[in-house]
């Protein structure tokens, strides 16, 4: 890296951009669930209606999450932190004790979730170190009012203030 600097520095500079939290997740043999959190799921295009999320190409879940061929983004609520932590966390059983039902597509939707969009993979493209991995859409839903988790500057947070959700919901801002 040049004017960037290393890469502490990228992540540093990169980790004041905030991003929602969003739990990935599939269903393996037999119909275990399986999931990672990102913090890149974004929307790609509404017509065809397309999302996708970043996944480092190192990752144990992506060959899982390609081999199904679908996932459902599930953008976890500002109570969820613990819940992020424990999808996120290697070698555990991320699953355990965690509640869930199964999307139209077969995927696990997270009970107590902001909202969820349920996709059947389009394409894959490695970009860098990660790959692009690109969903088209197939049903999606708001399932709470809960306010999201965010994460910024390497940490956890819930940075909507209530009067600003007080005034989204009184004037629809
Ligand atoms: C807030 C947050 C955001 C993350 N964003 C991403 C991401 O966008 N892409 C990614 O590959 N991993 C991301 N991770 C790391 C994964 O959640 C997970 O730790 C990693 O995928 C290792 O597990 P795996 O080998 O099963 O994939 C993020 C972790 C956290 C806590």
């Amino acid at each position: 890296m040049s004017r960037s600097g290393d890469g502490r520095r990228f992540r540093d500079v990169l980790g004041h951009f905030p991003t929602s939290v969003v739990a990935i997740t599939t269903t393996g043999t037999e119909g275990h669930p399986e999931g990672m959190v990102v913090g890149s799921f974004t929307s790609v295009s509404l017509d065809p209606p397309l999302v996708s999320f970043l996944a480092d190409r190192s990752s144990g879940t992506l060959p899982k999450i390609k081999a199904a061929g679908r996932y459902c983004a599930n953008a976890l609520a500002a109570d969820q932190e613990n819940l992020s932590r424990r999808l996120a966390a290697r070698g555990a059983d991320r699953f355990a004790g965690v509640t869930w039902e199964t999307s139209p597509s077969g995927n696990p939707v997270l009970e107590g979730v902001v909202a969820w969009v349920d996709c059947a993979i389009e394409d894959v493209v490695t970009i860098g170190d990660h790959d692009l991995v690109v969903g088209r859409v197939k049903d999606l839903h708001i399932a709470s009012a809960k306010t999201p988790l965010l994460f910024f500057k390497g940490d956890y947070g819930d940075y909507f203030s209530t009067t600003s959700l007080l005034l989204d919901q009184l004037v629809g801002w």
